[in-house]
């Protein structure tokens, strides 16, 4: 069994309560870090090699360490609650069912980063968590762990939840400090960066949901203890959220470094592919990350397993490689259509841009329609270089990287499922009655039998 440092208490009845959480040795981490010096918390951070659970995966402690101390210039923390990848649910549940983990670790990286306001962003359409959120607060405030004079230390902190528009592009971070300060949810241009210039102008740090409640297991034990768990530098356990023709589909804490066969596969994750079918893809970090085949999500180019680890879903890089990202895992087995897939992120992506830079707002628009074209059986065979060229064209010249997000899903599968995508323009009406790509399941390097697990 893996270790559990964040969901070990999921299923104690009551835990989202102050009191059967705190009965579970809640908010210790706070009373040992109001003992302790800023810097010294930011010290176990680092040791603790904890990345940014966000997707981009950032080390925390650096972040931390850039973050600006102007004299009588207040500093802020914001929680980026606002989860709008598809295949990505973990921040959802973590803040639904133990929401005091998130209060604890934002009382703690808030005292660390010498912030007195801070705030949790959520997705507009998130309301049941607004509402767990505020519940929570207003229990922890009364029992003087939030507010003024924390535990009598003099440490003041007010955390307020804010609901969003609801919009995708507001989980960027940039986007997002634009949308709390009231405005349309636009990313600013970087730099500044947020440590420097973030919310009102003030030096703000931005941190995924998940990334704050490990902060609170990192104090609990210390930062070298954290860093034992996982492999190499993907240190301490994820959450993943599991989707797709999975037996068991949810979220899973694994420690990282775990091979992906055995998260597929065994009995204590995902329980193998429903319905006796077999393995064709995965899309292992959220849809923005590139689509890989059974083969290549299982083992490296080198042909040892792949790990549930930044590095090892990187090896290969973009020809054969993929990444964790948010740790949202789709499995797709043989029944499913890569292109229908792929047009169904586009029509995502176009619908979310924000509109400011053109090869986002146009080439969005574009692979849409030309993907469109392709699962209706109205394509062309020069419609995948057609796509391949659009999306080289967004890549690394827009504002934000909801760019490269929409570009590498169409490229990765067409790089991996050209053949698919062909037989769409040569079957056009069978591909249209919706009969899969049925010739790709002859290939036996795309679609993997069922595990020996
Ligand atoms: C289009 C887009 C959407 C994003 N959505 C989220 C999100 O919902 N949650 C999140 O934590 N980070 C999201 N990010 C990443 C954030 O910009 C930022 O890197 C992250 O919140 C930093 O937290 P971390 O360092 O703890 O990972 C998104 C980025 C982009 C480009
Ligand atoms: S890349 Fe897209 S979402 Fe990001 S700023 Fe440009 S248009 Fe907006």
């Amino acid at each position: 069994m893996g270790r559990k440092l964040l969901l070990e208490h999921i299923n104690v009845p009551g835990i989202n309560t102050f009191d059967v959480y705190r009965s579970k040795g809640g908010y210790a981490s706070v009373e040992k870090a109001l003992k302790m010096t800023p810097e010294e918390i930011v010290e176990e951070v680092k040791k603790s090699g904890l990345r940014g659970r966000g997707g981009a995966g950032f080390p925390t402690g650096m972040k931390w360490s850039f973050l600006a101390k102007p004299e009588g210039v207040p500093r802020y923390l914001v929680c980026n609650g606002d989860e709008s990848e598809p295949g990505t649910f973990k921040d959802r549940y973590l803040m639904t069912h133990i929401p005091h983990l998130l209060i604890e670790g934002m009382i703690v990286s808030s005292f660390a980063l010498g912030a007195n306001t801070s705030y949790i962003y959520l997705r507009g359409e998130m309301m049941p968590q607004v509402r767990i959120l505020e519940r929570a607060i207003a229990e922890a405030k009364a029992k003087g762990f939030l507010g003024k004079n924390i535990l009598g230390t003099g440490y003041d902190l007010e955390l307020y939840v804010q609901p969003g528009g609801g919009a995708y592009i507001c989980g960027e971070e940039t986007a997002l400090l634009e949308s709390l300060e009231g405005k349309r949810g636009n990313p600013r241009i970087k730099p500044p960066f947020p440590a420097i210039a973030g919310l009102y102008g003030c030096p703000t740090v931005v941190n995924n949901v998940e990334s704050i409640a490990a902060v609170v297991p990192i104090i609990n034990e210390g930062g070298d203890e954290y860093a034992k768990i996982g492999i190499g530098r993907s240190t301490g356990t994820k959450l993943i959220s599991a989707g797709g023709n999975l037996k068991k589909p949810g979220v899973y804490e694994i420690e990282l470094g775990l091979p992906v066969e055995e998260f597929i596969y065994s009995d204590e994750y995902c329980g193998g592919i429903a319905n006796g079918k077999r393995l064709k893809a995965v899309v292992a970090g959220g849809s923005s990350v590139p689509i890989l085949p059974a083969n290549l999500i299982l083992k490296t180019i080198n042909n040892e397993a792949r790990l549930m680890s930044y590095e090892s879903l990187s090896d290969g890089g973009f020809v054969s490689g993929t990444m964790l990202g948010s740790g949202g895992f789709i499995a797709y087995d043989e029944d499913a259509c890569i292109v229908r897939n792929t047009w169904n992120f586009a029509r995502f992506y176009h619908h979310e841009s924000c509109g400011q830079c053109s090869p986002c707002r146009e080439g969005t628009g574009w692979m849409e329609k030309v993907l469109h074209r392709l699962e209706y059986g109205h394509g062309k065979m020069s419609d995948m270089d057609l796509l391949v060229d659009v999306s080289k064209k967004i890549e690394g010249n827009t504002i934000c990287p909801l760019g490269d997000a929409a570009a590498w899903p169409v490229a990765s599968a067409i790089r991996h499922f050209r053949d698919e995508f062909e037989w769409h323009v040569t079957n056009a009406s069978e591909a249209t009655s919706r009969n899969y790509g049925l010739a790709h399941y002859a290939d036996p390097l795309k679609v993997v039998e069922t595990s020996p697990l």
